[in-house]
């Protein structure tokens, strides 16, 4: 094949060519057509034809600021200039600045900090600290999780990303909880008669699985479901992993960063974690940034004993310098009280739906971070759509809706039998107005499947 100057590409030979030569990620690649995006600004990303779509789930729930943020950009230009890279064993300005406003908006005493170039990094050297801290070797995870690709953080994944590396693929010492989900309880409870019963079956777990490191949790599970728990599970599970010296893992890679209304999920009950994880929104996602941090106590364990950890990207400077922007950016534009705020807005405009769409089963959310789930048939809360038809790469109800949307210019992820919704926190009423009316419109292709 000739080398053509990149110029020179028709957007045709570049969709062609990506396919030809990359892989498109957790699916077949037969039929895979990417759209040709060529630019993006504010809420909004515009595809090589011109049109725009609303941005409606943030790209992958991460774009939090919105699309070029200007302070953003001129963080990763000035690094670029002074420090564009040097070894994690060095002292960096950067790292200093970044690691001291890190005390300012994460949950009190997580004060010591491993820095990463994904939410899944972060998870393994999560994994990896709770081990070599503990002594102990095992981790409780929960099925509707996802925690990342590699070994530990996809045997740590409960949803059906996991499969096709079982029986033998994943990495050993992962056992599954049952989730906290009120609207599908998994061991078929009520709320509030169960007494949050889920938690406490988690320590039957510890107590009869011994050497048990840690339990990792989304404190608001975020691609299976956006489920919301209880005010009393995060309290109690703080209380059952302390009362077994067991480490609590707050997986806040898609939660963090004002998504639910506050800097971090955990924020909500006023819990704190052994170890909290987080990527994504930390830099807006322009440039790829995970971070773990642990409390003092984990901290101290490291000074006499081999951190047996570490990346050549670890703390690289032009990963940190725009995470600088990006909280300072959240503070001018008081982002985190917006998401409160204008997620009101979108809840009460996505419960004002469900009268009109049988489909919709449940709208839950908190903040602008938002699921709808749609279901054949209410009573019985039947999905669409199973997990084994979304991996045998089945055409699914949800996946029309989001293409029906974004053929009216508004982009939504869709997963399984449910929408996520997280549109940037800038985003404006007029523009949730927008995204929710088209919505609307195309749920009724969702209403068409609901059983007579
Ligand atoms: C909760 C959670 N954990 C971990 C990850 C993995 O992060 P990354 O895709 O940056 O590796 C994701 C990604 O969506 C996530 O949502």
């Amino acid at each position: 094949m000739q080398t053509v100057p990149v110029d020179q590409l028709t957007s045709q030979e570049v969709v062609d060519t990506t396919r030809q030569f990359n892989y498109g990620t957790w699916r077949r690649q037969k039929n895979w057509t990417p759209l040709h995006i060529v630019d993006a600004e504010g809420c909004d990303f515009i595809d090589s034809a011109g049109k725009r779509y609303l941005d409606f789930s943030a790209q992958l729930m991460c774009v939090n600021l919105g699309h070029k943020n200007p302070a953003v950009i001129e963080a990763i230009v000035e690094q670029a200039r002074t420090l564009p890279y040097i070894a994690p064993g060095y002292a960096t300005t950067v790292r200093a600045e970044l690691s001291r406003l890190l005390l300012e908006v994460l949950p009190a005493g997580l004060v010591k900090f491993f820095f990463t170039t994904s939410g899944t990094e972060a998870n393994e050297a999560a994994i990896k600290i709770a081990r070599m801290f503990t002594g102990k070797t095992k981790i409780i995870a929960r099925y509707r999780s996802y925690h990342g690709s590699t070994m530990a953080s996809i045997g740590a994944t409960g949803d059906p990303r996991r499969w096709p590396l079982e029986p033998g693929g994943k990495g050993g010492g992962i056992v599954f909880a049952p989730e906290v989900n009120c609207y599908r309880c998994p061991i078929k409870h009520t709320y509030p008669d169960c007494n949050i019963a889920c938690a406490d079956y988690l320590e039957h777990m510890i107590e009869n699985e011994s050497d048990v490191a840690a339990v990792i949790v989304e404190p608001v599970v975020g691609t299976n479901g956006v489920l919301v728990p209880p005010s009393e599970y995060f309290p109690r599970l703080r209380q059952i992993c302390d009362r077994h010296n067991v480490l609590l893992i707050a997986d806040e890679v898609m939660s963090g960063w004002g998504r639910t209304g506050r800097w971090f999920a955990v924020d909500h009950w006023k819990v704190q974690p052994d170890i909290l994880v987080t990527a994504k929104g930390i830099t807006s996602a322009y440039v790829p940034l995970g971070l773990c941090a642990t409390t003092a106590r984990i901290a101290a364990y490291f000074d006499d004993n081999y951190f047996a950890h570490g990346h050549t990207y670890e703390a690289h400077p032009m990963t940190l310098a725009p995470a600088i922007a990006t909280i300072r950016e959240m503070q001018r534009l008081k982002l985190v009280e917006r998401s409160s705020t204008m997620g009101d807005y979108l809840g009460s405009k996505l419960m004002a739906l469900a009268k009109s769409h049988p489909s919709i089963g449940e709208i839950r959310g908190l903040g602008l971070f938002w699921a709808v789930d749609l279901v054949k048939n209410r009573k019985t809360k039947e999905p669409l759509n199973t997990k084994a038809e979304k991996i045998a790469g089945k055409p699914l109800v949800v996946d029309q809706v989001a293409a029906e949307m974004m053929k009216n210019g508004v982009a939504v992820q869709p997963w399984i039998s449910h929408l996520v919704l997280a549109p940037p926190l800038i985003i404006e009423k007029q523009d949730i107005d927008v995204g929710v009316a088209v919505l609307d419109s195309a749920l009724s292709l969702a209403d068409r499947f609901v059983e007579a």
